[in-house]
């Protein structure tokens, strides 16, 4: 159970708002960080992430330069363990739809290992044949995260570009659309739970013509 007040819900929409995107440190408890990384730990133990692709449906393509991150899905009704999660995503949600008059119907979110020496390039997190994601959500999980390690999210506004480094706890979110971002070339292994809020329910293996 994570208890958020509506006063820093307010806080942190109006930033994401007003910026594109909203740095949120201290966002997890530490117990349900714990509780995360165990999850991540079996998940890894069991050889469970598989290597990302790109793009959706019939277009998906696993390409190892444009990105280097291993996933693992999250089922909701399988991946019991993570509840306090899906309920903490949930009151996000419910929070978006009231503050930000968007009308989310779900999120769709995975574990993302980036091993050492890969990189995501820049680019929205919305492909051309599927448009449905509106808000993007990155919560880090790296303990004793140290300069010169590399793996800094680097987000694109206007001319500049801000590095955010993905430090244990600290949640990032931003707009799907509008905000180029890339993950930068990783010098340690790298882990996060990465999602996205969704204005309507994702169709599994969709094809689109
Ligand atoms: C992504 C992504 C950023 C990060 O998975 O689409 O951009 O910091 N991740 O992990
Ligand atoms: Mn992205």
């Amino acid at each position: 159970m994570v208890n958020i007040t509506d006063e820093q819900w307010v806080n942190w929409i109006d930033a994401l708002a007003d910026d594109d995107y909203v740095i949120i440190d201290d966002f997890i408890p530490q117990a349900l960080f714990e509780r995360i990384s165990q999850f991540f730990r079996e998940k890894r133990e069991q050889d469970d992430l598989k290597k990302a692709a790109i793009g959706s449906g019939a277009q998906t393509q696993v390409k190892k330069d444009l990105r280097g991150d291993f996933i693992y899905w999250l089922d909701q009704k399988e991946d019991v363990e993570l509840q306090d999660l899906y309920e903490l995503l949930e009151d996000l949600k419910s929070a978006l739809n009231r503050y930000c008059f968007l009308s989310l119907s779900g999120f769709e979110t995975h574990l993302a290992l980036y091993p050492e020496g890969t990189y995501y390039v820049r680019h929205l997190d919305q492909f051309n044949n599927r448009n449905n994601r509106m808000i993007s959500f990155i919560i880090y999980l790296n303990e004793e995260w140290q300069e010169g390690n590399g793996g800094e999210l680097a987000v694109f506004k206007e001319d500049r570009e801000i590095l955010i480094s993905p430090i244990a706890r600290r949640c990032v979110m931003f707009r799907s659309d509008t905000l180029e971002h890339e993950v930068k070339l990783t010098h340690v292994p790298r882990m996060s739970i990465t999602g996205w809020m969704l204005y309507q329910p994702p169709i599994v293996g969709q094809i689109l013509t």
